[in-house]
């Protein structure tokens, strides 16, 4: 999908469908908005009594994402009029993305490949048009991800091909323009996201999440991608992150993909890395039955390292970046290790493995390990790591720990940005003391308290060396129940930090 700006007369523009939002229902009567321009050429008496009659018959109400899809009445070039109200109050964040979900729904499955849009009328407190503009862009470019594509007759909807938004100020459309770009990257991105994580575990292997990577690279001269295989990861001595892999029978791959969008060459590289489990079983420490399945979606950070590569080849950013993926299948069999093992990470430090379904961090620890090469900026892991995150923070925040405030700080502020949120966490030494072992240097599991926590206390004994933050993405990356499917976080939040990280350069 195309998503863009212009200024035009919505009398006479050409479109499948003129989507109108109302911000000023009242009771009974409909009063056109005193804001905007008609040179502009608003619908003005054209649509007045139309809606003055749609609110009288109860087609429309004044309610928040009450909305109508008709033919459009004769003066318009408009083949359908959506009208939607945005209710009688201000709005906030929450009630705006409400509203563009209703249109983005309301559109779905309809025969309707290009729509006009209008957000003319919108005030969305502490939010300007340019966040108005890319949000609606990311939210209809979500709408092109169908996840029946292995059904025997997929039932693919019709999707919208292209939307315009129009504009009255003709001094802010080369920047409209841009945030809506800026949307549907990351619309396409996080549909990229999805389809991998939706992606059953026979399918979506190691090997297939690499050659995934080698296609995204081919697909654009700043992208390069190179793969290590269990040779040149056991010659690394990833011992910790190869323990994982003995019980599988598919071979466990290292995937780096590297962006080059800086042309100073010593512009420092922001490291990226997604745990890439393609299937967690928990191992020897086998996990109950009830919805296994899902852990398919235990790929779900690489997932999201990919979908931002996907984004950066549709947006120039002027950055480095560095995307890291440790792609495991994590199954019990005779090969496997078993509670009580003990191995030695990349870093020379000893891991007693108490639970070979905390696996997570032992294929990321050797991975961090490895980031250090890079003399990174900053690394941030994106991990389904713990369910003690989903009792922590439910489905609405992710997970942020760091050694750095700043970088922390930086995140929560792309999380609020992007509306895709994050939720610190403390790393405090005496959580990290959860970790003892009486036969290596640490254990692999902290006990019961603070699991999350515990976890990422694991990660940051191999991160001393840089800036370095944990997003525990547990509770955020998938659905469960009847509305089970990926949900493309968090990469709105990563593209919305390394979009802010060009301009504090
Ligand atoms: N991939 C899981 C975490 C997970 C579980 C995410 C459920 C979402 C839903 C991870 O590998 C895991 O199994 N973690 C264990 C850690 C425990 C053994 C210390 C967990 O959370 O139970
Ligand atoms: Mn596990
Ligand atoms: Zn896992």
């Amino acid at each position: 999908m195309q998503l863009t700006a212009i200024t035009c007369n919505l009398r006479t523009k050409k479109t499948n469908c003129l989507v109108l939002v109302l911000s000023n229902l009242k009771k009974g009567v409909y009063a056109p908005p005193a804001n905007i321009d008609d040179s502009s050429g608003y619908l003005g008496s054209i649509i007045d009594g139309l809606i003055i009659k749609l609110q009288k018959s109860g087609d429309i109400k004044i309610k928040l994402g009450s909305s109508i899809l008709i033919p459009s009445p004769n003066g318009l070039k408009a083949e359908r009029l959506l009208i939607v109200s945005s209710g009688d109050k201000s709005l906030n964040e929450q009630n705006f993305l409400t509203l563009i979900k209703t249109i983005s729904e309301e559109i779905k499955g309809m025969p309707i490949k290009d729509v006009l849009l209008t957000l003319q009328e919108l005030d969305v407190s502490d939010r300007d048009k340019l966040w108005q503009a890319q949000k609606i862009s990311q939210v209809l470019g979500e709408q092109s991800y169908y996840p029946g594509s292995l059904k025997t007759s997929p039932k693919n909807p019709d999707f919208l091909k292209q939307g315009v938004l129009a504009i009255t100020s003709e001094q802010d459309l080369e920047k409209t323009k841009y945030a809506c770009s800026l949307g549907v990257s990351i619309s396409k991105g996080m549909n990229l996201s999805k389809h991998l994580g939706d992606l059953p575990g026979n399918i979506c292997t190691p090997s297939y999440l690499a050659k995934e990577a080698k296609k995204l690279a081919a697909s654009h001269p700043k992208l390069t991608c190179e793969i290590l295989n269990e040779v040149e990861m056991r010659d690394l001595g990833m011992h910790s992150l190869l323990s994982v892999t003995a019980g599988t029978q598919q071979p466990a791959k290292m995937i780096i993909l590297k962006y080059t969008g800086s042309n100073n060459k010593k512009n420092k590289p922001i490291v990226l890395v997604g745990k890439g489990i393609t299937f967690d079983s928990g191992g020897i420490s086998l996990k109950p039955g009830a919805a296994m399945d899902e852990m398919k979606y235990d790929m779900c950070g690489a997932a999201a390292v990919l979908g931002v590569f996907s984004m950066l080849t549709t947006i120039n950013l002027d950055l480095n970046v560095i995307g890291m993926i440790p792609a495991v299948e994590n199954m019990p069999g005779g090969k496997a290790i078993k509670p009580g093992d003990i191995v030695k990470s990349m870093s020379g430090q000893t891991i007693e493995i108490l639970n070979t379904d905390a696996e997570g961090r032992l294929v990321l620890c050797d991975t961090l390990t490895y980031a250090a090469r890079y003399k990174p900026k900053s690394v941030i892991d994106i991990a389904t790591l713990t369910g003690a995150c989903v009792m922590a923070l439910g489905s609405h925040a992710s997970g942020l720990l760091s050694n750095d405030d700043e970088l922390a700080k930086n995140l929560e502020i792309a999380g609020y940005t992007s509306g895709d949120r994050v939720w610190r966490l403390p790393l405090w030494n005496e959580y990290d003391s959860q970790l003892k072992s009486n036969f290596a240097d640490m254990a692999n599991i902290g006990g019961r308290a603070a699991g999350t926590i515990t976890a990422a206390c694991f990660l940051a004994r191999f991160t001393k060396d840089y800036t370095w933050a944990h997003l525990d993405i547990a509770g955020t990356a998938w659905k469960g129940g009847i509305s089970k499917g990926s949900t493309g976080r968090p990469v709105p939040l990563l593209a919305q930090f390394l979009i802010e990280e060009t301009n504090n350069d």
